[in-house]
């Protein structure tokens, strides 16, 4: 039964298409050699193909090397990331997204002194972009959950996920969800407007890393410990273009929530995502969460194969962990790859010279914010309590949901820790990624451990001198009592008057014994809301946050042509990642404002005629590389860059894309692209051309006229050999041809001739 106080679930809306998946399987099997055995994270990839056929017929290697062109199911977007992400879907002027999708309001929450204060004063500063949101959710009918309702990924844990399912969210940690037995990706805002659009979603088919899990944890050991362990061993790029797929006897014992946590740092390794098969304790998770329609479909789902790995199913490697033999481990400092066990930690503190002392300790987030989480720090705490003890150090907790607020407080669990000495902050990220009001220790060295996924240097409190030490919920909490690095709770006594006191492993409930309570309701969306056509779009024509995105011109407008003759503004050198095309840090708060943002574009990239930083030149002179764009884009001169190996590797950040476009950017010519940037230029209606002969990057320089020859025959289908020519006009008057290579396939080439693939959509749908 569903109490009154829980939002009742929208099942339709939130249980996966289970027979249109299965019916697509058969197909994609019917494809493949018939003796091929499928992985859990392949059949609900291919499940999602928009054509099997297309993507994995002919034979052949398929992971690693094919191009998969798929359906998801649902999006999620954070505050931050879903400004851009909808301001490109407002260009393209379609009434409603293709499928459910919600926004979430939690990165933009600064953490201060405690939630009753500091929500009310996050809410007041970023008013405008929280209202242009919830005006676009309501607009396109997008469940908007308010702030203070909680994190994006323990929300969509909670309410959207299932098994078999995939979604993208415009966030890293999107692959929370995997907790749950489903794909779910993080994305830039580009993917999600895929998505939201209907339009295929491609993704290179991911190696597949099984990890074999036996033996059960034991005493201090928790599922974050396994993922820190891994990290040490995977390294941060260990993952990348992998899926971590999970098998063996030890994962049916994992609770939900913990496989969640397993999963979200899966990002830290650089993997696509990661997942388990099925199990008893989803099933539990998903009735706990009042989804037990859903839980009925996924049991039906798994009776018929799909929600675990085929027998015999081979993955392209594999690493076997036991899990009785799992020690606590915390990684950092400044990465989250530098494992090192609790036994040894002491030691290692000493060799680097590292501070001995605590300054602050701060669990939830994300990352370990559950129910189990909470009881089984509540149980150390409430051992302190016992001895006298408080915390030594600020003690932060970060609940994840209202839901899970709501439910630790009315269990006691929040008083336990408030007793010893914790803040409760805001249902919000906080602390984990910046948004934290630190008075104390700025400048200096000193040391915090955190029970979050992410400790680059600044990450935390913007102090680059503070070294971020991740580990478990528990063994933080116990830390604090210690205020000490060379404490080992499982070994070392504390002093208290009345003699010395050994903590003893903690302990705790995996879901909350009489269930959850979902608190606040007002923070949360009605399910499913209908789209409101005729909303105003809540954005302030003097805001310097937000600009409404105006679609791109398209130069083909008359039909089939060749590009205007374009100037070449700069030819880069080197690395040039999409960090130097767009930065981030400051810029991050006009990420829903192109024109401010702009003028950050290719800041860092090197000039290759005189090897100067964010220089340029145009006939007016020498300026840096944004003002020059500036000045072609007020001459409405169009322009061309000239970039090196690799160019816009790194993210799939779309401003990268976006900016150069909106000064004028029509052609981009490189001896290789990042494949995400390349087609994110596409997308924005940038033409990528690849010198055929890398050598001919020293023939281009600022200030030569380009001319596209063989365009035209392309866009209209007659081109004899796919090809495009560039005739560079020097200003000596002397003429060179280059001969170029391209990748454009015949639907990029309508995005190129509407202007942009969003101007494209937009066609399609009024059409
Ligand atoms: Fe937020 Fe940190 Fe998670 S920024 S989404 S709590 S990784």
């Amino acid at each position: 039964a569903t109490p009154s106080s829980v939002p009742v679930k929208d099942f339709p809306s939130i249980t996966p298409p289970y027979p249109r998946l299965l019916k697509t399987l058969d197909e994609v099997r019917s494809v493949l050699p018939s003796d091929r055995k499928l992985t859990l994270a392949e059949k609900i990839l291919y499940s999602h193909l928009r054509n099997p056929e297309e993507s994995l017929g002919g034979g052949g290697q398929i992971r690693g090397e094919r191009y998969l062109k798929l359906r998801p199911d649902r999006v999620a977007m954070q505050d931050a990331s879903a400004q851009m992400a909808l301001l490109q879907f407002m260009t393209c002027r379609l009434p409603d997204t293709a499928v459910p999708a919600s926004i979430h309001c939690d990165h933009l929450i600064q953490a201060q002194t405690g939630a009753a204060s500091d929500l009310p004063r996050s809410i007041e500063q970023n008013k405008e972009v929280f209202d242009f949101l919830e005006s676009a959710a309501k607009k396109y009918g997008i469940e908007f959950w308010k702030p203070g309702s909680g994190i994006i990924h323990q929300i969509v844990l909670e309410n959207y996920a299932a098994p078999g399912l995939l979604m993208l969210g415009t966030d890293s940690h999107t692959p929370n969800a995997g907790g749950l037995g489903m794909l779910a990706i993080g994305v830039g805002g580009a993917d999600a407007v895929d998505a939201l659009t209907d339009t295929p979603w491609e993704l290179k088919a991911p190696l597949i890393t099984g990890i074999k899990l036996t033996g059960n944890l034991q005493g201090w050991a928790t599922p974050k410990d396994l993922i820190l362990h891994l990290a040490g061993k995977l390294t941060v790029r260990g993952g990348t273009g992998r899926i971590l797929e999970y098998f063996g006897p030890g994962v049916a014992a994992q609770s939900c929530t913990g496989l969640a946590t397993i999963a979200n740092m899966g990002a830290e390794v650089g993997a696509t995502t990661s997942t388990f098969p099925y199990s008893d304790n989803m099933r539990q998770y998903l009735h706990a969460t009042y989804r037990g329609p859903v839980a009925d479909a996924a049991d039906a789902a798994a009776k018929q194969g799909f929600l675990s790995a085929d027998e015999g199913a081979e993955y392209d490697e594999v690493i076997e962990v036991n899990l009785s033999e799992l020690e606590p481990t915390l990684n950092g400092p400044f990465t989250p790859d530098l494992a090192t066990p609790l036994s040894k930690f002491s030691e290692f503190i000493k060799e680097n010279n590292y501070p001995v002392t605590l300054s602050a300790a701060a669990i939830g987030s994300c990352t370990n914010s559950s129910y189990e989480d909470m009881s089984r720090v509540a149980s150390i705490a409430e051992q302190a309590k016992e001895a006298g003890l408080k915390s030594k150090v600020p003690f932060l907790v970060t609940p994840g949901s209202e839901m899970i607020r709501a439910t630790i407080e009315r269990d006691g669990l929040q008083g336990r820790l408030e007793d010893v000495g914790a803040t409760v902050l805001a249902n919000a990220c906080g602390p984990c990624i910046g948004q934290w009001k630190r008075d104390d220790h700025q400048g200096e060295d000193n040391a915090i451990l955190t029970s979050f996924n992410r400790n680059f240097k600044a990450r935390n409190d913007g102090n680059l001198k503070t070294l971020n030490f991740l580990a478990s919920p528990e063994l933080v909490t116990a830390f604090a009592f210690a205020g000490d690095l060379n404490f080992n709770p499982t070994t070392d006594s504390i002093d208290t008057p009345n003699g010395p006191f050994k903590f003893k492993a903690p302990s705790g409930d995996r879901l909350p014994p009489v269930g959850y309570t979902a608190g606040d309701l007002s923070f949360a969306p009605a399910p499913s809301p209908k789209p409101i056509p005729e909303t105003e779009i809540a954005i302030s024509p003097s805001s310097t946050r937000l600009e409404i995105l105006e679609p791109f011109d398209s130069v083909f407008a008359a039909g089939p042509a060749e590009l205007p003759e374009l100037t070449c503004l700069l030819r880069v050198r080197g690395k040039c990642t999409t960090d130097h095309i767009s930065a981030a840090g400051p810029w991050l708060k006009y990420k829903g404002h192109l024109s401010n943002i702009s003028e950050n574009t290719l800041m860092t990239a090197v000039n290759d005629e005189g090897g100067q930083i964010n220089v340029a030149r145009d006939a007016q002179g020498e300026d840096t590389i944004p003002h020059i764009m500036q000045r072609y884009k007020a001459r409405n001169e169009p322009w061309m860059l000239v970039v090196d190996d690799n160019y816009g590797e790194g993210s799939a950040r779309e401003h990268a894309a976006l900016q150069p476009r909106f000064y004028g950017c029509g052609l981009i010519v490189a001896r290789s692209f990042a494949r995400i940037h390349e087609t994110n230029l596409k997308k924005q209606g940038v033409l990528p051309l690849w010198f055929a002969d890398k050598a001919d990057y020293s023939k281009i320089s600022a200030g030569d006229k380009v001319q596209t020859e063989g365009l035209k025959e392309l866009l209209a289908g007659t081109s004899p050999d796919g090809q495009i020519r560039l005739k560079v006009t020097k200003p000596s008057g002397e003429v060179l041809t280059i001969e170029t290579t391209n990748t454009m396939s015949a639907d990029q080439l309508n995005w190129l001739r509407a202007g942009s693939a969003l101007n494209f959509i937009g066609e399609q749908a009024r059409a």
